[in-house]
């Protein structure tokens, strides 16, 4: 439908910063293209470490494995860690892949509901842990659809139910640089359970170079081991080049991320409004670049509402309930575009909304 306008991506429409672009030239011109170690450049691993640190995580080099994006990260960790008929327990919602891997590998997903206002329903979590005994939990945060990101509090009592429990925790952190709160929380923050937890990050969202193909995972050696033999018969290592184009952005480029980051925010609060006036309920999201307003109200389902939106009003969003069964009655809005789109994709959404329902 070429008249429509799409809110659907997950991809930043920022252009990749010009001094990555010209480290990546510069690295194929001085024919850096060859296969890097398996586990990826020491000199972009301990950047990486670095740059983690700012987080308050702390990895060392060898606990860093430079992989295909977060997705190479997520099957590689998934498959080192699942067996058939391991219980794995994921957000109800989220990002879709986690429950398509977990099948893939014959593992059986549980999923923990959240509140109502998308963070950690903790109460619920314990209990599900003890009745269904799962091998792995994933946290998901800053979260892909709602923008939800996790809360000291909640980070704390996490910490003492990981500590307690036999539980291993995969964190997907690929949106960190993207948070529009002070302080960032992260379960990979507490050195006593970092045995228990592996860490996913990316470059794909923070230096908007999806196409590039570049994330990583953190873990302690021991877990790492397992994992190296999955992604070095999968994939020997990640892209030299966009490697070489990750390690000049996290030098010299965090300016940028920063720029980003605050034209995200000014978006958030932009699409956070008009959805408030039109009379949408709706979370304010405080990470990554989705909303996830109801549509419960307006009394359709969430594939019903996106199909109308699209054909009546000529906007596409995502249906909820592509994120889980709790997506039900929700629709994810990405805002990873310039404000002229995102205004009239709005004004077209408020006009369905006064003439239609
Ligand atoms: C939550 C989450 N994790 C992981 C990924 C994978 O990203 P990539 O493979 O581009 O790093 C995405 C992509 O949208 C995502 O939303």
């Amino acid at each position: 439908m070429p008249e429509a306008i799409s809110l659907t991506l997950g991809q930043p429409d920022f252009k990749v910063p010009d001094r990555i672009k010209k480290a990546m030239i510069d690295a194929i011109n001085e024919d850096k293209t060859e296969y890097t170690s398996n586990i990826g450049l020491f000199q972009l691993r301990e950047h990486i470490a670095q740059y983690l640190l700012s987080f308050k995580i702390k990895y060392s080099p060898e606990e860093i494995c430079l992989t295909i994006g977060g997705s190479e990260a997520l099957l590689a960790v998934f498959t080192a860690l699942v067996n058939a008929g391991d219980k794995v327990l994921i957000p109800n919602v989220a990002y879709p892949a986690y429950d398509s891997c977990i099948k893939l590998l014959g593992g059986n997903v549980v999923n923990y509901p959240l509140n109502q206002d998308f963070t950690m329903d903790i109460s619920s979590l314990e209990n599900i842990i003890d009745n269904e005994k799962p091998k792995i939990m994933v946290l998901s945060y800053p979260s892909n659809p709602t923008g939800a990101t996790l809360s000291k509090d909640d980070r704390d009592k996490l910490h003492s139910i990981i500590l307690n429990k036999n539980i291993m925790v995969v964190t997907d952190e690929i949106y960190s640089s993207l948070c529009f709160e002070e302080e960032y929380y992260s379960i990979s923050q507490f050195s006593d359970i970092r045995d228990k937890v592996i860490f996913v990050g990316g470059f794909s969202k923070m230096f908007s170079m999806t196409g590039l193909r570049l994330g990583y995972l953190c873990a302690n050696k021991e877990i790492m081991k397992s994992v190296l033999k999955v992604h070095q018969y999968a994939v020997s290592c990640a892209p030299s080049i966009s490697q070489y184009g990750a390690l000049e952005g996290l030098k010299n480029c965090l300016d940028e991320v920063e720029k980003m980051r605050c034209e995200f925010q000014k978006r958030r609060d932009y699409v956070y409004n008009r959805l408030k006036l039109i009379g949408f309920d709706v979370v304010m999201p405080k990470g990554a670049f989705y909303i996830f307003p109801s549509v419960k109200k307006f009394g359709f389902s969430s594939e019903e509402f996106c199909e109308r939106l699209l054909n009546d009003a000529k906007v596409a969003i995502v249906p909820g309930s592509a994120f889980g069964p709790g997506g039900e009655g929700f629709a994810r809005i990405s805002y990873s575009y310039s404000m002229e789109q995102l205004k009239d994709a709005l004004d077209r959404i408020e006009k369905f909304i006064n003439d239609k329902l």
